[in-house]
């Protein structure tokens, strides 16, 4: 231990003298030059961008995957700039490369990290293949509105899942040292509060208050930070009125002061120029000079920086350690890259040894299907004695849309679509009738209604793929009615008429309001967008190979009005219970004011979901009894042992996801009704039971309280643990100073 920590501070005092040598070398030029990112991705270097290089006023590119063009910028800036410094060459690999992993808010309904952390390593493999050595990924905004298209890109609702998923991400991309071949530079993003846009609409203001900001948003950035990711982007949006890339709270006070993070801050894409559109700056000048007080060290295309911070500097508007400061991060990660011991010119060698990408994709699908509804056993579908299966609906063989949003290379040639999964597997012995019946999701067309009907009439079971095209989801593709688009509720009840049970898998790019047409569905299936491997994961659920998994990251309301509505909201002075809620349709015409209750429910929503975080049905049956607290007070310095039996009383060998929820019931700022702690991944085979166990210590009782300092507050606490966020099997302890 002693010698490795001797390694570790050598290496350090080595790496902080070449990067304190080669500043000391560097003229203003050059130093400005490291701080700018500029754009090529267009078919071929750019004259003026390959001069730019040479000059040294660019420290990283973007957008260029090409991997002998990658190779060629590489070797101007090593062989042809006057100090040879090599670039960061970024991308969004968000999640897969040419290979696609399901969108991460799919992958987090696995709640794996080890799973999201592989996928994560194939995307570095490939990417890095190319010469990529940054990729702008994970995304760790806490998302709570599904009308914000990038909840596709997020790990959910909740903080502590955001946060665990987000460093397994981290670490599937920058590997076990960041110089090994396949390494790539991550980033967290988006600094700070962007996934609160009001009204969901993507890049929209954010009023997040301090202490929520801390309790929430801020989690997983830290826990990504832990995790040892390199940079962190700022967000397009604005907090408490300052826009994230002006804020010297978030940048300097957070990320700096309270949190040591040793990486450098990138901003979003313009996002510095933008502080003028804002309307927080008057012009370019005034926003380079803010965006580098606050903290920004590299701009992302952009010329704030470029046109206006020498001409800022000479008129002491800014300060040259600042400058100095940033250019020293952005030194330090290229070093820790081991992008200076390269040669120049070369790209990483194809390995052989990897693992293989299809294999990974398809697990990753897999873990990511969530089981909404399972009526009769409709699922699994009875291979041994169906004959006739109609598949029905505009997902069922789309390539391109089973990717969703963010695959800037991925292959859609390499998808395998549930409809050629389920021909492979079923064709010979099953007759299957294809009818898409819309062409898109969106489509409103009912031209095809009869042709679907027909199918669905002759056959013993119909599969409905449904759900949002890719392009329904995704940055700046935020929706306001999250409803099933297009002719699909319709189609759906059309087809209802025929009394044949349909099952239904829906494929989105968020949440769905998907209350007008539950009742209408024997089975459901919530998929997300799965990738690649979209078409072998779900027939391999459908035929019964393998039980569902998934839970849920975030809540399903049921209608849009409810949102946001998450489970570990805020009980509130009047809370709402299940005697106490008086529907619209139940109100008498003379009612009083006071008659309905006077609590906090929609009259025409009530207060719960329509199905909560968390929720995920197996085709096996768990039950979970036998709570068991190791003491019934501990001090803050102590830990508690929950014990819990978990048996699987059904004919299914399957996994299930044991969720550890708590409450601290006063606090010196309002606590949430529930809050997920901890998760466990089990598997089970039929009549089998297993006691599991969860230690709960301070850093799981603490929170930010009214000083907006973590602690851990002396008091009681409930305890649940169970399948969702409803869990109902629970106890109580207390903490004690
Ligand atoms: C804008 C997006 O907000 C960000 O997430 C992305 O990484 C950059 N563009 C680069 O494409």
């Amino acid at each position: 231990m002693h010698n490795n920590l001797a390694a570790a501070s050598h290496t350090d005092a080595t790496l902080s003298d070449r990067v304190a040598d080669l500043l000391a070398r560097m003229n203003l030029v050059e130093k400005i030059g490291q701080m700018c990112q500029v754009n090529v991705g267009e078919g071929h270097i750019p004259a003026n961008i390959a001069e730019d290089i040479r000059a040294g006023w660019v420290g990283s590119v973007l957008n260029e995957v090409d991997p002998a063009r990658v190779a060629e910028l590489q070797r101007i800036a090593k062989t042809e700039s006057r100090l040879g410094i090599p670039l960061m060459i970024g991308r969004d690999v968000i999640h897969g490369f040419s290979t696609v992993m399901p969108i991460p808010f799919a992958q987090a309904a696995s709640w794996n990290p080890q799973l999201v952390e592989a996928g994560a390593r194939v995307a570095a493999t490939e990417a890095a293949e190319r010469g990529i050595n940054w990729t702008f990924a994970p995304m760790v905004d806490v998302a709570r509105d599904p009308r914000w298209g990038r909840i596709a890109e997020s790990f959910g609702e909740d903080p502590t899942l955001c946060a665990v998923l987000g460093a397994a991400s981290v670490r599937g991309y920058q590997g076990a040292a960041l110089n090994e071949p396949y390494a790539i530079a991550s980033c967290a993003k988006h600094f700070a509060g962007y996934g609160a846009a009001e009204s969901g609409r993507d890049y929209a203001t954010t009023n997040v208050p301090e202490n929520e900001l801390r309790n929430v948003h801020l989690k997983p950035f830290k826990a990504a930070i832990d995790a040892g990711v390199t940079t962190i982007m700022t967000s397009f949006s604005d907090i408490d009125g300052i826009p994230a890339s002006a804020n010297h709270f978030l940048l300097r006070k957070v990320l700096r002061e309270e949190w040591n993070f040793p990486g450098f801050v990138v901003s979003d894409w313009d996002s510095i120029r933008q502080l003028a559109i804002h309307g927080l700056t008057a012009n370019d000048r005034e926003s380079g000079r803010e965006a580098l007080q606050a903290g920004v060290d590299m701009e992302m295309h952009g010329d704030a920086y470029r046109g206006h911070l020498e001409s800022l500097l000479e008129s002491d508007e800014i300060d040259s350690d600042h400058i100095d400061d940033a250019v020293a991060r952005i030194l330090r990660i290229k070093f820790e890259l081991g992008l200076f011991d390269e040669e120049p010119g070369s790209a990483p060698p194809r390995t052989t040894d990897h693992v293989d990408p299809l294999q990974v994709a398809e697990q990753a699908a897999l873990e990511s299907v969530v089981l909404l509804k399972n009526t009769n056993d409709a699922l699994p579908l009875d291979t041994e004695r169906l004959t006739s299966i109609a598949i029905i609906g505009p997902l069922a063989d789309a390539p391109r849309d089973q990717l969703g949003t963010w695959i800037f290379d991925g292959d859609p040639s390499l998808s395998q679509t549930p409809l050629a999964s389920l021909q492979a597997t079923l064709g010979e012995s099953v007759r299957i009738d294809f009818v898409r019946t819309l062409e898109t999701s969106r489509s409103q067309a009912t031209t095809d209604f009869g042709d679907a009907w027909h199918a669905v009439s002759r056959a013993d079971v119909t599969l409905l793929f449904l759900g949002e095209e890719a392009i329904l989801s995704g940055e700046a593709h935020s929706r306001a009615d999250i409803g099933l688009p297009g002719a699909q509720v319709e189609l759906i009840h059309h087809l209802r008429a025929t009394g044949k049970p349909l099952i239904g898998v829906v494929m989105a790019g968020r949440p769905l309001v998907l209350t007008p047409v539950i009742d209408d569905l024997s089975a459901l299936l919530f998929a997300g967008h799965l990738g690649t491997m979209t078409g072998p994961a779900l027939t391999r659920i459908l035929c019964g190979e393998t039980s569902p998994m998934g839970k849920l990251p975030a809540t399903l309301p049921r209608m849009v009005g409810q949102i946001p509505i998450y489970h570990s909201q805020k009980n509130t002075g009047k809370p709402p219970h299940p005697d106490g809620v008086v529907m619209i349709d139940e109100i008498d015409p003379q009612a009083d004011q006071l008659s309905t209750g006077m609590t906090a429910y929609h009259l025409d929503a009530g207060y719960t979901p329509l199905f909560p975080f968390g929720y995920g049905l197996s085709y096996a049956a768990f039950r979970y009894g036998n709570l068991l607290l190791s003491a019934e007070s501990i001090t803050t310095a102590e830990s508690l042992t929950i014990s819990v039996d978990l048996s699987n009383n059904g004919d299914y060998g399957a996994h299930e996801i044991a969720q550890l929820y708590i409450r601290d019931l006063v606090g010196s700022t309002t606590r949430p009704v529930r809050e997920l702690k901890q998760f466990q991944r089990i598997y089970l085979e039929p009549g089998e039971t297993r006691q599991l166990t969860f230690t709960l210590d301070a850093k799981d009782l603490e929170f930010y309280g009214r000083s907006n300092t973590l602690t851990v507050e002396p008091g009681e606490f409930h305890v649940w643990v169970g399948g969702d966020s409803n869990a109902e099997l629970g106890s109580s302890f207390f903490v004690t100073a």
